[in-house]
């Protein structure tokens, strides 16, 4: 096991998360399953691969779970190698406000609860109703084995971000937000706008947002957004050497994340 692999797959690992990490051991045939899957998906006319924010939720919420883990193999996969490394001795010891942008079944909330201070608060986001229901019902784990606080919202990350009762969040109330194949598979320059001015008003002085570039989007484009939204990058992550995509480490401009110390709510 490489030192990487050590820090993210830890012996403390809670069992459903193994479900999660059996993707590491063989990435062709995760790759496989995935292109199996689309084609099947493609055959009964469901397309995500877009932006128009109704065709991608419509074919999201066609999908079953077992589809859906299949297509987002590849992601789940990169989740584990990038989530880790960007957020490593960046956060504040403290519990966070924590907000997953597009969280599908929850696979990407599974990395960051690990990677978050105990005590935090989750708020992961999600159009495609179905897939929330898998979210739901799963469990969340931080790195000590125990059981992280998350909450699901059924809404377009282009709109408001509201708690479950609807109360929008607080502005600058945001410690860390994330988004993995959401802005570089379902936005462009145009429509990436709205999430991104959201992102303006709810993350903190000095608090962080890690977003994904993509087919999409590219990074030199999500960096521009950013920067005219008042955030700086701090580095780019990519699963491996070779892949086409990565995310970007942001931090707000204005103020130091771990010198604030506010109620979330
Ligand atoms: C490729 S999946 C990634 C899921 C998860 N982040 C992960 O890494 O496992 C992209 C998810 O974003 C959701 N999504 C796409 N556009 C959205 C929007 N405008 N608002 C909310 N969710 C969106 C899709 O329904 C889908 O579940």
């Amino acid at each position: 096991m490489s030192s990487i692999d050590a820090f993210v797959f830890p012996a403390t690992l809670a069992p459903a998360e193994k479900v999660d990490r059996r993707g590491s051991a063989n990435l062709l045939a995760v790759c496989w399953r995935q292109w199996r899957a689309e084609w099947a998906l493609a055959r009964r006319g469901i397309r995500f691969r877009s932006t128009d924010p109704d065709a991608v939720a419509a074919a999201y919420a066609a999908m079953s779970e077992e589809e859906f883990e299949a297509i987002n193999g590849r992601q789940q996969w990169a989740n584990w190698r990038t989530i880790p490394r960007a957020l490593r001795n960046r956060l504040p010891n403290r519990p966070l406000l924590v907000v997953d942008l597009g969280c599908g079944v929850g696979s990407s909330t599974r990395v960051l609860t690990r990677c978050c201070p105990e005590g935090s608060v989750f708020l992961a986001f999600e159009c495609a109703r179905p897939l929330l229901t898998h979210a739901r019902r799963r469990r969340y784990f931080h790195s000590d084995g125990s059981l992280a606080r998350v909450s699901f919202v059924c809404q377009g990350v282009d709109e408001h971000l509201c708690w479950p009762d609807s109360r929008p969040l607080k502005d600058r109330s945001t410690d860390l937000v994330h988004a993995s194949g959401l802005f570089g598979h379902h936005f462009d320059v145009r429509t990436a706008v709205p999430a991104i001015r959201e992102l303006r008003r709810v993350v903190t002085p000095g608090g962080f947002a890690l977003l994904d570039d993509g087919p999409t989007l590219s990074a030199d484009d999500l960096r521009r957004l950013m920067h005219h939204a008042g955030f700086e990058p701090l580095e780019r992550y990519r699963s491996w050497f070779g892949a086409p995509v990565g995310q970007t480490l942001f931090r707000r401009r204005g103020g130091s994340s771990s010198r604030l110390n506010r109620p979330h709510v």
